[in-house]
């Protein structure tokens, strides 16, 4: 079955080494004042701090600058970004660096058009609408979470302990600058995590078989193993330009909304998660490769063992002949291995210092008080078991 579905994402990308002379005249179509936001300083390090203020001056434009925001942005810096756009009149917003920074700009741009407090827009009573956002531009240094090309933006509020993702189309970025070279500098340990991140938006829509094409289905073979085969590359050889940028381009097109396709059921793995890096502040990614494994094992039944064989065949290269249980055994082994081994990621929670203390209101927090309703329906004590899976 393939349901009706709309395919809508305008989002300017300049995609390789020689296109930030288009930065200036790209800000200068939204307006004169920029405030540009960045995190804790590794844009200085490799040299693309000199480089972006040289493009803003070149243009004539006024520049502002929010720096600081961290791994798991806090809604600390969204209010810290909404009241500098308010006071300075900002008229367009520059986020320079991962997903962090341009999530947190993304909802600094719809707080800086209301007058309430930004965790409104996240505090399940209230939901604030959204009814418009300044427009934001950025320049990704990461490829992990696909921010630059959704309408997505995960913000946390340590007061809380909560961490949630909001969608709207009002803070999709305007323009993405994806310079592969820019990712040079990203570290093996957060190139494994940015690639799990990425790996875990495919599998999340791959295995949601609400709505089920052909080619869509080879698109994400071909996101996995490209994933798959790049990563190990990018971890070794840091510089390897055609490694960095089959990552990159795999991590907008995971998650910009084309592999969903009238897809209507809700991701599972993705709000456990959340609930890990929101008590304990571990990175996204690694927490989603601790998951997904035991996700996967704990959903596996007859009904939806064929999607776990294609996976395994077709993303795995495993043979199609013997038992389905078998090989969709193999196929979870085989991304286990791609995960810890490969990708040199810890295998379980205790190794990342997470205990089961919180289990159970990490496991309610996760199913919203009511049911995940991904390809497998999970109730609070699935959920409980599947991080108790993660103990070891
Ligand atoms: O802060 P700086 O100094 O920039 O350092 C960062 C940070 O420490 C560093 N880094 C980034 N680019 C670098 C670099 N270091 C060296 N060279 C570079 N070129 O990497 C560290 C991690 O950065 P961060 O932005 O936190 O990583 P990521 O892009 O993985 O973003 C993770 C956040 O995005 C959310 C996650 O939950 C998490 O909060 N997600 C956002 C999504 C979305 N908008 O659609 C979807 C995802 O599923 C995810 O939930
Ligand atoms: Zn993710």
């Amino acid at each position: 079955m393939i349901h009706d579905f709309v395919y809508d994402i305008p989002v300017r990308v300049y995609f390789g080494k020689d296109q930030l002379h288009n930065l200036g005249p790209e800000l200068r179509r939204f307006g004169t004042k920029v405030l540009m936001t960045y995190g804790g300083g590794s844009i200085k390090k490799i040299g693309l701090y000199d480089k972006v203020v040289s493009e803003i001056r070149k243009a004539g434009l006024e520049l502002y600058e929010l720096s600081g925001i961290e791994p798991n942005p806090k809604v600390s810096s969204v209010r810290e970004g909404a009241k500098i756009c308010k006071e300075k009149g900002i008229d367009v917003l520059l986020a320079v660096g991962g997903g962090s920074t341009i999530d947190a700009t993304k909802w600094i741009a719809a707080s800086a058009c209301v007058d309430h407090d930004a965790w409104d827009f996240f505090d399940p009573a209230i939901m604030a609408p959204v009814e418009k956002a300044l427009p934001i531009l950025d320049i990704l240094t990461l490829s992990a979470t696909g921010s630059e090309m959704d309408t997505a933006g995960v913000i946390s509020n340590p007061d809380t302990k909560d961490k949630y993702g909001r969608l709207d189309p009002h803070i999709l970025p305007k323009v993405s600058f994806l310079d592969p070279t820019n990712t040079f500098t990203v570290s093996p340990y957060q190139t494994a995590c940015g690639s799990a991140d990425i790996l875990s938006h495919i599998i999340e829509v791959y295995f949601n078989m609400d709505s089920d094409m052909y080619m869509l289905d080879c698109f994400m073979e071909g996101l996995m193993k490209t994933v798959i085969k790049y990563t190990p590359i990018a971890i070794k050889e840091p510089d390897n330009y055609e490694a960095r940028a089959n990552l990159m381009w795999t991590s907008s097109w995971a998650i910009n909304g084309f592999i969903n396709a009238g897809k209507a059921l809700p991701w599972s793995c993705h709000p456990m998660e959340h609930e890990l890096s929101a008590i304990y502040d571990i990175t996204h990614g690694l927490g989603l490769a601790i998951l997904t494994p035991r996700w996967l094992k704990y959903c596996l039944d007859e009904k939806n063992v064929g999607r776990y064989v294609q996976f395994g065949v077709n993303v795995f290269g495993l043979s199609a002949e013997g038992s389905p249980m078998e090989i969709a055994s193999k196929a979870i082994e085989c991304l286990s291995s791609v995960l810890f081994d490969t990708f040199g990621l810890k295998r379980t929670l205790p190794e990342v210092g997470i205990g089961e203390e919180n289990f159970p209101v990490m496991a309610r927090k996760a199913v919203g008080g009511d049911v995940l309703r991904g390809f497998k329906h999970l109730r609070q004590e699935d959920v409980e078991n599947i991080f108790r899976m993660c103990m070891e």
